[in-house]
């Protein structure tokens, strides 16, 4: 990809469309109006908070990012989204019980003017959960334009001057990649026939890219992850990213599989069970929608870890991930991990994480962060998939035939690194040879 010759401004409004007003996506808008109205702090946002350090270490450049590159304001976001159920985002974040009633309080009048428009919804794919609150169509093309009308309402209604769409519905059942994924034409008379690898999340992606708007897929869903989509997104010079928001438990392992392999340690087996009491782990109870996440959590010890590189450290690595629907535990999961790691001689050693985490406060900062930074890619012309944007992602999105990059600290180097490429800065290499010359 060609660097960008020049970035477009964040003039205007930009609009948020998420298809989805559950427990993520409330929690990021109640979050951002909290920090708008200077009530509390956008901890865990890089856009927000982070810094980029520029030229040498003795330059002493180190601006932050959102002064560095052109983001939209905190105050010029605007939303909407789409819900099977009817309820306003306040009803919703009550409901999901991430926030406490107080912080919610303090937003509720913003929060209740958000409302759900009807969703593409189908049953096959999320089996535990049903609604009022859903579209109707011949087809499911039908139910695709029916986005199409709603994307360019808002466009109207909200007077935004770009959009970005997150999906943040819940996890649909496992569909593996199919024929009619392949090219733009085969997915349009997949969805005039109704063909049952057509997933809702891909009726969302497709209205979005073809309405020329941005997409990213917090779900482990194929969704925008598929050759037909991609394709679109390369048309119409739509900038695209998934997928499945890496929080809790997989953000761990992308922390510490690195270290152990830096450091040459061997691994034995690593056991990770979950105990999550929120929609999202009630619909995870089907083994359709569980096999799509696991698929998605399950991959990222092997690439970390490279086990055919390293065959007597990893080649004999037991990785299983659990995952228990547990209502009493609400949105505040509790993950544990059992890692069996081994060391010089191969003596073995007990590594025991438990992450009392809360899914929606890490997810909610990740949200917010895409979305500005999806704007981004999209005024500086840089389409189809954002691979510097795998920081974020469970199962990052590549170009064909390319291994994702799961390694916090390299996603973190090079989202850092396009930022400054964009802007004609140095890439910073680490090397640092010239400070002893
Ligand atoms: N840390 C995290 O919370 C985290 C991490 C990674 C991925 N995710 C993914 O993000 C998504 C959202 O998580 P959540 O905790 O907010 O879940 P949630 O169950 O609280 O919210 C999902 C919402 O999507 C709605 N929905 C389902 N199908 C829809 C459709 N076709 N159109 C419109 N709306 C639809 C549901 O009614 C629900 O309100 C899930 O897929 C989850 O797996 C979350």
């Amino acid at each position: 990809m060609e660097k960008p010759s020049k970035i477009g401004p964040a003039k205007g409004k930009l609009g948020v469309l998420l298809p989805g007003l559950g427990a993520v996506s409330t929690t990021f808008m109640a979050g951002v109006e909290l920090v708008r109205k200077g009530k509390s702090q956008p901890v865990g946002s890089l856009t927000q908070i982070g810094t980029i350090r520029l030229g040498k270490r003795t330059d002493a450049r180190s601006p932050l990012i959102k002064k560095f590159v052109p983001l939209a304001k905190l105050t010029d976001l605007t939303f909407g989204g789409w819900d099977i159920f009817k309820d306003n985002a306040y009803q919703s974040a009550a409901n999901a019980g991430v926030l406490n009633p107080q912080d919610l309080e303090k937003v509720k009048p913003f929060l209740s003017t958000i409302k759900p428009m009807k969703a593409a919804f189908d049953h096959d794919f999320v089996k535990l959960i049903d609604g009022p609150n859903i579209k109707k169509g011949k087809n499911k093309y039908e139910l695709a334009l029916q986005i199409k009308d709603d994307i360019e309402n808002f466009r109207k209604t909200s007077r935004a001057s770009r959009l970005v769409t997150c999906w943040c519905g819940s996890t649909e059942s496992f569909v593996k990649p199919e024929e009619v994924h392949s090219t733009p034409e085969k997915f349009i008379e997949a969805m005039k026939s109704n063909h049952p690898a057509i997933a809702p999340s891909m009726l969302y992606a497709w209205a979005s890219v073809t309405s020329g708007v941005p997409f990213a897929n917090g779900a482990p869903n194929l969704t925008v992850d598929i050759p037909a989509i991609q394709k679109l997104a390369h048309d119409h010079n739509v900038a695209i990213c998934g997928k499945d928001f890496k929080t809790g438990q997989t953000l761990m392992k992308t922390i510490l599989a690195p270290g152990f392999k830096a450091r040459m340690l061997g691994l034995e087996g690593w056991f990770s069970t979950n105990i999550l009491g929120n929609r999202d782990g009630e619909v995870l109870e089907d083994p359709g929608s569980f096999k799509t996440k696991e698929e998605s959590k399950l991959s990222v010890l092997e690439y970390i870890l490279q086990p055919d590189l390293y065959p007597q450290l990893y080649g004999k690595m037991c990785h299983k991930v659990r995952i228990n629907y547990y209502p009493p535990r609400g949105d505040n999961k509790e993950g544990w991990d059992n890692i069996d790691i081994f060391g010089w001689l191969g003596y073995p050693m007990q590594i025991k994480v438990d992450f009392l985490c809360r899914d929606s406060i890490l997810a909610a900062p990740i949200v917010l962060d895409l979305v500005l930074f999806l704007d981004l890619a999209q005024r500086a012309g840089m389409r189809g998939i954002q691979e510097w944007l795998s920081f974020y992602f469970k199962s990052p999105m590549t170009a064909p035939g390319l291994y994702p990059e799961h390694d916090l600290f390299i996603q973190s180097m090079k989202l850092k690194n396009t930022l400054r490429w964009m802007k004609g800065e140095d890439l910073i290499t680490h090397l640092g040879q010239e400070y002893y010359d």
